[in-house]
């Protein structure tokens, strides 16, 4: 059974988390001597790639060594050194996400660069918050942490700081827009301005707040321009409002042209196309520089900011050089240290229970298993049989595409279920096809049935049973729905197991009375078959928690794959933002999972400490944009405790709504989160510390970010919609909380109250013993502020708004989803472009 300390003591994250003591300024005066030191033609090769396949690693920049200078190595991905051996193949990021532990998150930052600089690897082509994921039918969503830029901006924060706390650069990428597989190489991304600020470019703020050293630009075309050719998203956003002052490099041949160094572009990459020796850059460059129409003091700045890249993380100390070669797959030694503990730790930790019921996990010593699908063993014709992972037969512990590693090992579901089995004196049948009727057979003569099922996705230049990169469906691959159905019609205790890129529809099983348990095993890389068992026998209770929405159906999420532009018309209305704001009743929210125990909400506490409102600036910028945004201006804590019989974890969520009268907003948007592991009986606090940025809006006239005037709505609770706590907070710092929801969702799926709340209009005192379904505890909510009385203020009753007829929805002024538009009501100020009230 589940051992407390086993948990607590969980992973020790290195205490070489030093704050950044990373200083642009003092980078820039090593660059700048070093500028002094290069030839006109230098300065060119600087910034031009040596040419697809002419160096060890996939982007290389030649040695200047008359200057003393080594060159560069970058290399992918986001799950480790592609194309290397002794390296670690971690859990995906949409897997790390999925664990909602900023300390894990970190630590495979800290892990992933220790293995970079290993190799000699200069800039590590990772981490990825475009694509964001607003099409979960999108082939490398799961290259990023979440969809909600929230999440993905924390996820950026601690695998940035991790990675280049080893002294590795660090490349927020594809910066921006590059939302889909599919013509991204041709298509324009038209993102409204206040959508793009609001979404699309809020977890690259968060990159570069965390002074990440490069951004790499996309594919794709935003408004018809090419997003590596494009001066608005490069100068005036990145490098204007956000104040980055490292390089940006193109994507592997994305299209720009010799006036894209004017615009914004610093480095290209990999030089020429894919080994054609046609450079975009290098001659022409230099042309173009020899006859002004890039001037020299442009391409000055470029080479400064790859210089000063460089130096920001120490590189000119001490650097190993390159040690391996991507084209022949050695070289270098092992580099992987005891990261494998890691890569368990997260794969068990990102494991998401949906369903469980009657505590059907964990497994209690069965006297008989039956293992049933391809998905819970290797492919037999090798871990690595596929360029770029780019098949699905077998166990599915990553996408497939450029964002790969080779697996060094692979622990399939099988082994390591046989290895607790042996144990356990348990009996294990198998069949390990997919074919339905073999399944039924062998859970038939079985206590219990566990079910493997996946479905995969990856890079838009590898297709895989028809699938372009993208996914054609949101269904299980492989028939996947006919297996698990076929073993639940003879099977009363099937246990389904999902390794999944990103949601499924699991409609056609989830209720069956015989699908007893549903557990979302995410994408866990090499130590996939160890993190389950882990969860699925009690070792540890998992504690993920769904970091998309899964829907009842594909069209509940109102975005899909697009031919031709995509204007983005959904607008800030992505995942659960929609599903709130729509009231489109998920199968499970954004922020859902079960553990093997139960948490209690109470306590809930908000200190507004700064209640200055309308445009927020400061008198000089900042990597992240101007630092009043990120100034702390509330604290709320909540109490959290493990109410159940054994050890586990909860994450404590806190999600805003904009005060009414605010521009039309989702009614929720996440804007904290804590991971709390608690011993049974145990309490803590979950503390969320709000900076400014996080109550604005942007505000596309005033082009700035405004607090709104009025009062915030805070929920907190275990899931976008399982609120258990609520409070306003308003004007001079007045804080009210109302009590919502109950105990905590338990463990038997089938009966869990889930509450959902929509903004209160009720009355509520102090001290209110909650909870229809269930008795045990009692949320208590207080405030910081003895003036404050524990009476609410109602908020304002939901309106719906103007109609919207772009979308055919209510919008607009206390727009909270109604789905009866209010015929009177009438924009204040309408966006001309998508039709949308302001
Ligand atoms: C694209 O056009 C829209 C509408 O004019 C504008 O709000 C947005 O800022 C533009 N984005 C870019 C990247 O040019
Ligand atoms: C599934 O297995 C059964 C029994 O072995 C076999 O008769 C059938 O042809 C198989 N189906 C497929 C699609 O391979
Ligand atoms: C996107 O907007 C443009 C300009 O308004 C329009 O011509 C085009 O049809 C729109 N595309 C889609 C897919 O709605």
């Amino acid at each position: 059974m589940l051992s407390s300390t086993l948990l607590l003591t969980a992973l020790a994250v290195p205490a070489a988390f030093a704050q950044s003591n990373l200083d642009w300024d003092a980078a820039y005066t090593k660059a700048t001597t070093m500028l002094g030191k290069l030839t006109l033609q230098q300065k060119i090769n600087m910034v031009t790639g040596v040419g697809w396949q002419k160096g060890p690693c996939v982007g290389n920049i030649a040695a200047i060594s008359s200057a003393g200078f080594p060159g560069l190595c970058l290399q992918d991905g986001p799950v480790g050194v592609r194309y290397a051996s002794g390296v670690t193949a971690f859990p995906a990021a949409i897997h790390l996400g999925a664990t909602w532990d900023k300390d894990l998150m970190r630590a495979q930052g800290v892990a992933m660069g220790e293995e970079f600089r290993g190799k000699g690897v200069n800039i590590a082509l990772a981490p990825v918050s475009g694509a964001l994921g607003k099409i979960p039918q999108a082939g490398r969503n799961w290259e990023g942490y979440s969809n909600d830029p929230y999440h993905a901006g924390v996820g950026m924060t601690e695998v940035i700081t991790g990675v280049q706390s080893v002294g590795v650069q660090a490349c927020a990428k594809h910066y921006i827009g590059n939302e889909q597989e599919r013509n991204r190489e041709t298509m324009s991304s038209n993102i409204d301005d206040r959508t793009m600020h609001e979404l699309y470019l809020w977890p690259f703020a968060d990159a570069a707040k965390a002074n990440v050293a490069t951004f790499m630009c996309s594919y794709n075309k935003l408004n018809s321009s090419w997003a590596c050719d494009n001066d608005y998203a490069l100068n005036k956003l990145l490098k204007g409002e956000l104040g980055f002052r490292g390089q940006v490099l193109s994507d592997w041949n994305a299209k720009t042209t010799t006036g894209g160094a004017t615009r914004g572009l610093d480095m290209t990459m990999p030089g020429d196309n894919f080994g054609d020796n046609n450079f975009v850059w290098g001659q022409n460059l230099l042309n173009a520089v020899n006859q002004g129409s890039v001037s020299t003091s442009r391409l000055d700045d470029m080479v400064k900011r790859i210089f000063a890249s460089w130096y920001l993380v120490g590189q000119d100390q001490n650097y190993p050089s390159v040690s391996f070669n991507s084209w022949n797959n050695n070289g270098g030694g092992d580099v992987s240290g005891n990261h494998k503990e890691l890569a368990r730790t997260v794969a068990g930790d990102g494991i998401i229970l949906l369903k469980n019921v009657n505590n059907a996990l964990p497994l209690k010593k069965p006297a008989s298993l039956a293992i049933i699908g391809r998905d819970a063993i290797n492919n037999p014709a090798g871990i690595n049989s596929c360029t770029d992972r780019a098949c699905n037969d077998g166990t599915l512990a990553m996408g497939w595409g450029s964002g790969t590693t080779n697996f060094p090992y692979l622990i399939d579901p099988l082994t390591a279920i046989r290895a607790q089995a042996q144990v356990d004196g348990t009996t294990v049948v198998t069949s390990t096809t997919d074919n339905a009727s073999q399944g039924a057979s062998a859970a038939q003569s079985a206590s219990t049935a566990i079910v493997f099922i996946n479905a995969n996705s990856g890079e838009g230049y590898l297709t895989v049973q028809g699938n372009s990169g993208d996914r054609n469906n949101l269904d299980p691959w492989n028939n996947g729905n006919d297996l698990v159905k076929a073993v639940a019609a003879v099977n009363s205790k099937t246990i389904v197991v999902i390794h999944s890129v990103g949601p499924i529809i699991l409609e056609q099983f989830v209720d069956l009375p015989n699908v007893i348990a549903v557990v979302w095993a995410g994408l866990p890389g090499q130590e996939s078959g160890n993190g389950l068992v882990d969860v699925l026998y009690g070792s540890k209770a998992p504690g993920g928690k769904l970091p998309f929405t899964i829907a009842k159906s594909p069209s509940d999420y109102g975005t899909s794959i697009i031919n031709g532009d995509d204007n983005f018309s959904e607008g800030l209305f992505i995942d659960y933002r929609r599903f709130d704001a729509q009231g489109i009743t998920p199968r499970y929210e954004f922020g859902f999972g079960l553990s093997y125990t139960t948490f209690s909400f109470s306590n809930l506490v908000i200190s507004y400490t700064s209640t200055t409102t309308g445009p927020i600036s400061s008198t000089q910028n900042a990597p992240g944009g101007y630092p009043a945004l990120y100034e702390p201006v509330a604290t709320i804590t909540a109490r959290v405790t493990n109410t159940g019989g054994v050890a586990g974890s909860e994450v404590a969520q806190l999600y805003i709504g904009l005060p009414a009268g605010s521009p039309s907003t989702p009614p929720k948007q996440l804007r904290g989160f804590q991971k709390l592991k608690l011993a049974s009986g145990a309490s803590g606090t979950a503390t969320f510390v709000l900076k400014r940025k996080d109550l604005a809006y942007w505000n596309t006239a005033s082009q700035r970010w405004v607090v709104p005037t009025g009062n915030f709505n805070i929920f907190i609770g275990a899931s976008s919609r399982d609120i258990r706590l609520q409070g306003t907070m308003g004007p001079s710092g007045s804080t009210t909380t109302t009590i919502g929801g109950s105990t905590s969702s338990t463990t038997t799926a089938q009966t869990t109250t889930r509450v959902t709340t929509t903004p209160s209009t009720t009355v509520t005192t102090t001290r209110t013993t909650t909870a229809p379904t269930t008795t045990r505890t009692t949320t208590v909510a207080t405030t910081t502020r003895a003036t404050t009385t524990a009476v609410i203020t109602t908020t304002a009753a939901p309106t719906g708004g103007p109609l919207q007829s772009k979308w055919g929805q209510c919008g607009g002024v206390g727009y909270t989803g109604a789905s009866v538009c209010s015929p009177t009501a009438t924009c204040s100020t309408l966006n001309p472009y998508y039709a949308q009230c302001l």
